[in-house]
């Protein structure tokens, strides 16, 4: 349904010049007041969702609103059993937990999706997302809205606030929310001056002499949780005016200058109940833009929706989950192997799971997410029919492959041994409804998520559990250990496949002679998000217009690193047209073992690719990290975005279209693992192929991901495989062409916060921004 070309930007041409990276040269569009007014009921309708709708506006369009079938374009099956389920009093109601992997959820929420998408006009879909915001569950309204703005045609270039910014509960500590909900600025300011009074009788003799005190008496924390070592409570603190908000630069700072600012340090878990050392790793596997990346990468191709009917059947949808499941397996083993964790367990039917989890979440409702002590038995208590089904269905996926085809219901014969049938694969394991028929399960994966989360297969009333939405899975370890049982098929689906010859890889005449990379280094900075929705207060109309003018923010401290470069000589003997692709994988394993190319060929991620026109004779081309096509660097914080989109409907400045991040591109942040001081061994590889592509790709606004717009068919820069030329097994022999190198490098980590551990910091009692 979405329209090929951007409706919003206006392409002003792919100019084909020698020793040119070729993306197209856009002009900057500006929103206009129809534009301004979607967007602004966009940030609006899902404030504060936990609380009760109070836009008077939009309060009105829910009341008045009523299910009539020539609203919509198309009426289904699902839409009328919603409509049915609502009338029966069996709508999942606010204040219950939803989970996407939650059957009868996504049977309704798919319902009032269909609703959203098939609204025959915005102001129709307008009408009944209000009634949904005031009749549905919170999680499933947003949900259903998240998918319907990434596929409707007529909502290219909105957006929503992120995920975490509009369910903090899923994101951070129940410490945090319950602080935020309770926040209030008489009391704040009570406890602030307390608090000043406090510690100048404590320091009235020798500041000195109680920091030492203090350094030698704080216990159990851990390196991120600096505020600690500053001598800082976790509780509210005002940001001075003078002070920039960390990780937020692309805010333009007038735009808060009449906004109260405070942040609180956030923690990350520490099972502090229990040892575990999988903790360690928390800082990663509860990164926010971490988890919200694996909710995004579920939104395009949700896996009940059916390809044909939602116009992306020519996306390889499979390929690409198949694609984003290996690409972090193995960035979280990167991780593992800086930390020296060891392999990823695989999780086995036979025995305890090692690794306990308690998330330290609440949800939106107030109940809290369960958890999991060490050595858990996930047969202990639960439905062994539920068990063995998807256990059997893993099995018989796992024999069809080994036998090597498949046949469908109408008698047609699957050749598994066969390139392409890495789509047909993809989509057993995922379940996903482009499935060749129904004689192959759909929800298989579903059932086993809802058998590890403790919920009955057909229950309505589900406690939260972290297995069930995409946002909160990453978190737990037991999810990795999971889905490398789904990678081990396909894996094995690619080993029965041919390697690549010299003569599939070469391309003549032209070599890679060189690529110098910059300095990798990584460290840890502090980044604010934006938690404001979490604000408990009177919410205050002036003129009927909602005046925001407090924002709370989790600071935490995060992995990032520095921007650095890959600076490729490449020769070329004519000019040609190529795609450039860079990967990214360690150089040992676990037990330090150095891998050749063909055993580590799955630990490599591919981080850029790019089209170059290349002249003849020798090219020179610098790539910037901050370039790279997958990546993505900071969003705009809700607030923020909230007062740029309201300045310009009252006229006062101009809002640009397309200057968010896209929703589904990776944080730039995580693209490489934590370092270690002298250097964490680490490979590139870079390949130079013919660009084979049927069409000029990159025709969006949303041009620096894999995000051509769904069903704009231009999703993928070329027409090779995902992960290409890695995407067979590897002949040593044959692999090695001049159109491909390899370069060995080293990841470092600067330790900012030695500093803490070993001096008394001179500023004791107050944040350090200098960092
Ligand atoms: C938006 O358009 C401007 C102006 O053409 C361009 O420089 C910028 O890269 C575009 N931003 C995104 C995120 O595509
Ligand atoms: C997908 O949807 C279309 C149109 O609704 C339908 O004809 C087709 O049978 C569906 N395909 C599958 C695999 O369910
Ligand atoms: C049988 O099913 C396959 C997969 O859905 C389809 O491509 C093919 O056209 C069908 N064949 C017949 C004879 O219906
Ligand atoms: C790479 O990009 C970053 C961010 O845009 C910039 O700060 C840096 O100077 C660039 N590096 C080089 C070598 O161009």
């Amino acid at each position: 349904m979405r329209c090929a070309l951007a409706c919003f930007v206006s392409i002003v041409g792919c100019v084909l010049v020698a020793g040119q990276i070729l993306e197209p040269t856009q002009q900057m569009k500006y929103a206009d007041k129809v534009f301004l007014e979607k967007q602004k009921f966009l940030l609006e309708i899902v404030h504060r969702i936990e609380n009760p709708l109070l836009f008077e506006e939009y309060l009105k369009l829910a009341k008045d609103f009523h299910f009539e079938k020539t609203d919509y374009t198309q009426y289904d099956y699902y839409m009328e059993k919603f409509v049915g389920a609502y009338k029966a009093g069996y709508i999942l109601p606010r204040g219950e937990f939803f989970g996407a992997l939650v059957k009868t959820h996504i049977m309704q929420a798919w319902g009032l999706f269909n609703h959203f998408y098939y609204a025959k006009d915005f102001e129709t879909f307008m009408r009944v997302a209000s009634w949904a915001r005031v009749h549905v569950s919170e999680g499933m309204f947003v949900y259903a809205l998240n998918l319907a703005i990434i596929h409707r045609d007529d909502s290219e270039g909105l957006i929503l606030p992120t995920i975490y910014e509009i369910l903090p509960q899923h994101f951070f500590t129940s410490k945090l929310v319950y602080e935020a909900q309770k926040f209030d600025y008489d009391v704040w300011s009570k406890q602030i001056m307390y608090e000043k009074e406090y510690k100048d009788y404590l320091y009235q003799d020798s500041m000195e002499a109680y920091t030492t005190h203090m350094h030698i008496y704080t216990k159990n924390w851990k390196t991120w949780q600096c505020w600690k070592m500053m001598g800082l409570a976790e509780h509210w603190y005002a940001v001075d005016g003078a002070q920039v908000l960390t990780g937020v630069s692309s805010v333009n700072a007038d735009i808060l200058k009449d906004t109260h600012i405070y942040f609180m340090p956030t923690d990350y878990t520490r099972n502090v109940e229990w040892y575990n050392e999988q903790s360690k790793l928390s800082y990663f596997t509860e990164d926010v833009e971490w988890n919200a990346y694996w909710y995004y990468a579920h939104m395009d191709y949700a896996y009940f929706l059916n390809s044909s009917q939602y116009d992306f059947a020519s996306e390889r949808r499979g390929e690409y989950w198949a694609h984003n499941m290996q690409t972090m397996l193995a960035r979280y083993y990167w991780e593992r192997l800086t930390q020296e964790l060891g392999e990823i367990p695989e999780y086995s039917s036979l025995s305890t799971y090692e690794e306990g989890y308690q998330p330290q979440l609440n949800s939106y409702n107030g109940i809290k997410f369960g958890f999991r002590e060490n050595d858990f038995d996930h047969k202990r208590y639960t439905n062994f029919d539920q068990f063995n089904r998807f256990m059997f269905y893993y099995r018989r996926v796992t024999l069809l492959l080994e036998q090597g085809h498949i046949t469908t219901g109408n008698g047609t014969v699957i050749d598994l041994r066969k390139p392409e049938s890495m789509e047909v694969m993809a989509n057993l394991l995922e379940g996903n409804a482009d499935l060749f028929d129904s004689h192959y399960e759909i929800y298989w994966r579903v059932l086993s998520h809802m058998y590890f989360a403790g919920a009955e297969p057909n229950a309505l009333h589900v406690l939260p559990h972290i297995f069930i939405n995409y946002e909160t899975m990453f978190r737990d370890p037991f999810t990795y250990s999971y889905y490398k049982r789904f990678y081990q098929v396909l894996s094995k689906f690619t080993s029965f496949l041919p390697a690549y010859t010299k003569t599939d890889l070469l391309l003549p005449g032209v070599s890679v002679t060189d690529v110098q990379v910059s300095e990798l280094l990584t460290y840890f900075d502090y980044s604010d998000f934006d938690v404001s929705t979490l604000l408990n207060d009177k919410m205050v109309f002036d003129d009927g217009q909602y005046v925001w003018n407090k924002m709370l923010l989790a600071r935490q401290q995060r992995l990032n690193h520095k921007p650095f470069t890959m600076d490729y000589i490449i020769t070329a003997d004519k000019p040609q047209k190529v795609v450039i692709r860079a990967f990214l994988g360690p150089k040992f394993d676990s037990n330090r073992r150095v891998l050749s190319l063909a055993q580590n060929r799955e630990n490599f991620i591919e981080i850029d690719e790019f089209i170059y026109q290349l002249a003849a004779g020798e090219n020179k081309i610098e790539r910037n990290s901050s370039d790279f096509y997958w990546t993505i660097g900071e969003r705009s914080p809700y607030t923020a975005l909230y007062k740029s989109v309201m300045l310009a409907y009252e006229g006062k400045q101009q809002f640009i279209v397309n200057a968010t991040q896209p929703h589904n591109g990776f944080p730039d942040r995580l693209l490489l693992p934590r370092g270690w001081a002298k250097g964490f061994p680490m490979q590139l590889f870079f390949f130079v192929a013919p660009y084979n592509g049927a069409h000029e790709h990159y025709p969006s606004y949303e041009h620096t991901s894999f995000g051509g717009g769904i069903g704009s068919g231009k999703r993928y820069v070329d027409d090779m495989p995902l992960n290409y030329p890695f995407d067979r097994p590897i002949d040593e022999v044959e692999v090695f062409v001049p159109n491909m190198f390899i370069r060995n490098v080293k990841v470092y980590h600067e330790d900012r916060l030695e500093k803490y551990q070993e001096h008394n910091y001179a500023n004791f009692g107050s944040f350090d921004y200098l960092n």
